[in-house]
């Protein structure tokens, strides 16, 4: 049988995926076909947050599955990963026109929902993929190419920036950077302080729950 906490998270993750399937509260709802809420296991240390869906991410409803998705579940694998053991999603659910970057009305709309996930998952580290997913957590004058590869602190929550997948489409040598920059990633969760802490802080969310629940 599951661990409580693990089912209980899969629950609530699962409830926010029904809740972001069905929302329509920018414009991004009605030129969608599917939302897209993020996939990957309740237990995961890492969360990946990209930018928003593609075009096959909008017709399969699951992120990166297109030529960017390729490239991630190749460098994932290149370091002992695979999608089974991370959480991966996006900061906005819902594929913007002919892929431009979401408005920040968009992207505040669609926050709710990150930060619900988040507030679930709890991930020891996250990594964020391109500008789009530094700038949502960090402001405007970050930019990737300066913070890529750094452990940032933000709120007792870690993150760790890396170059978006598709710019390696575009950059071929950005694919070892990333690996360097995953492989900083699974140092970082390895980190014996940081695995007890995650502990310490999901038995304490656990006991919470519960509590709740009574
Ligand atoms: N790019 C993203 O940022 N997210 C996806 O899901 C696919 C491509």
């Amino acid at each position: 049988m599951d661990h409580p906490a693990s089912s209980t998270r899969k629950n609530l993750l699962d409830s926010l995926s029904r809740q972001i399937s069905e929302c329509r509260d920018c414009r991004l709802g009605s030129t969608r076909t599917s939302a897209v809420p993020g996939i990957g296991s309740p237990d995961a240390e890492i969360c990946f947050i990209g930018e928003g869906p593609g075009r096959d991410e909008d017709a399969t409803g699951v992120p990166f599955v297109g030529q960017a998705g390729h490239v991630l579940d190749r460098l994932l694998l290149s370091v002992g990963l695979q999608r089974g053991d991370c959480y991966i999603c996006n900061i906005v659910k819902c594929r913007p026109p002919n892929n431009r970057v979401p408005a920040p009305d968009e992207i505040e709309t669609c926050s709710v929902y990150l930060y619900a996930q988040l507030a679930v998952l709890e991930p020891s580290i996250i990594c964020l993929l391109g500008n789009t997913a530094l700038r949502f957590f960090f402001g405007e004058n970050y930019a990737i190419g300066q913070v890529r590869g750094t452990i940032l602190v933000k709120d007792g929550q870690r993150f760790l920036p890396t170059y978006h997948p598709a710019a390696a489409l575009r950059n071929p040598q950005y694919e070892s950077v990333i690996q360097k920059d995953l492989l900083k990633l699974l140092d970082a969760i390895h980190d014996p302080g940081s695995l007890a802490s995650r502990s310490a802080r999901l038995q304490s969310s656990t006991n919470s729950r519960r509590t709740t629940a009574r």
